[in-house]
């Protein structure tokens, strides 16, 4: 007999989202805007559906995976609402024969939106000079008055140039920026020629750029790819820049090579330990911090939203879910 799916949807989403959600099963929801079920409460809820909706803030460990493919109906598939997928144990979820899927490419412009304009916020101290605005500060023009750093024809490395290192290439030609690029694998001749891409390791690129932003995904190979080693190799003008996740920089050597003047200033979307940052942070002028938004407008959210939805529905269809990341458990 055909049963109805079962699917959970972890926290409120855009709208969107739960109108192909209620077409293809029965929807429980977490519709508390902003509630994050703790894990206790995860693993009370999770087990016993066929399908769950989840986000980065949600972790979708082994013993989590475990619970859900004993009971019954057993998990089938996980859905992320992120393009990043280290919250999930994509391991222990193929081992299980459960499937994952992510959200790639929706939010890859609005990211490097995001990832530039925190380049442009540090380098020209645009937060820092409000501050001083607001604060009844300005007496008037001062020719020495918050002079920042110039990113025109500066030098611009990208770690990382999948979808979104690309996007950022693209508006970096656009300040006539030098473009370094260092990844695991080199682009082709004609697509570094596109961006007039520089292919370089990463101790040159962190040697030779004016600004480094980081868009590689974190994994156990990216964890501290920026540490006290790859800090003290920047320029001592350099600013560094996170929109991709926070434990691929050592925070604590961050902390101190924005202290000790080893580098100028940081842009970040991403912490550590989200969603907790380190108290030096916040005190210090040079750094621009937002709470990881790099893919926070309505429509991108609206767009990563459905499409999780939509991996879903073509399971429940019989279909291959577009976006499977262990598409061998469906084999
Ligand atoms: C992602 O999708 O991985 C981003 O960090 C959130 O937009």
């Amino acid at each position: 007999m055909e049963t109805t799916p079962r699917i959970l949807v972890t926290q409120k989403v855009p709208g969107a989202a739960y109108i192909l959600l209620e077409a293809a099963g029965t929807v429980e929801a977490n519709q508390e805007e902003g509630l994050i079920w703790p894990a206790d409460e995860l693993l009370r809820r999770g087990p016993g559906h066929d399908y769950i909706y989840c986000l980065l803030t949600d972790t979708i460990d082994a013993p989590f995976l475990e619970a859900c493919a004993g009971a019954t109906p057993r998990l089938k598939l996980i859905a992320n609402m992120a393009v990043g997928y280290n919250n999930i144990d994509l391991a222990a979820a193929t081992r299980l024969g459960i499937a994952v899927t992510n959200t790639p490419g929706v939010l890859s412009e609005t990211t490097a939106d995001l990832a530039f304009g925190l380049l442009l916020a540090t380098a020209r101290r645009i937060p820092e000079a409000e501050r001083y605005l607001r604060a009844g500060k300005f007496s008037g023009w001062g020719p020495l008055l918050l002079c920042g750093a110039e990113v025109h024809h500066a030098t611009l490395g990208l770690i990382g140039i999948g979808r979104i290192g690309q996007c950022m290439a693209r508006r970096a030609s656009g300040f006539d920026m030098h473009l370094l690029y260092y990844n695991r694998h080199r682009l082709s001749t004609e697509e570094e020629a596109r961006y007039n891409l520089t292919y370089v390791s990463l101790d040159e690129l962190l040697q030779q750029s004016d600004f480094v932003s980081v868009h590689v995904p974190y994994t156990t190979d990216t964890h501290h790819l920026i540490g006290e080693r790859e800090l003290s190799l920047m320029r001592s003008g350099a600013i560094l820049i996170n929109t991709a996740r926070g434990p691929i920089v050592d925070e604590k050597a961050l902390v101190q090579a924005l202290q000790s003047g080893q580098i100028a200033g940081a842009g970040l979307d991403v912490f550590e330990n989200e969603p907790a940052v380190e108290p030096e942070l916040l005190t210090m002028e040079q750094v621009v911090l937002v709470p990881h938004i790099g893919s926070a407008s309505l429509q991108t959210r609206t767009l990563m939203a459905t499409m999780a939805s939509q991996n879903i529905v073509a399971h429940a269809r019989g279909q291959l879910p577009p976006n499977i990341l262990n598409p061998e458990v469906l084999r």
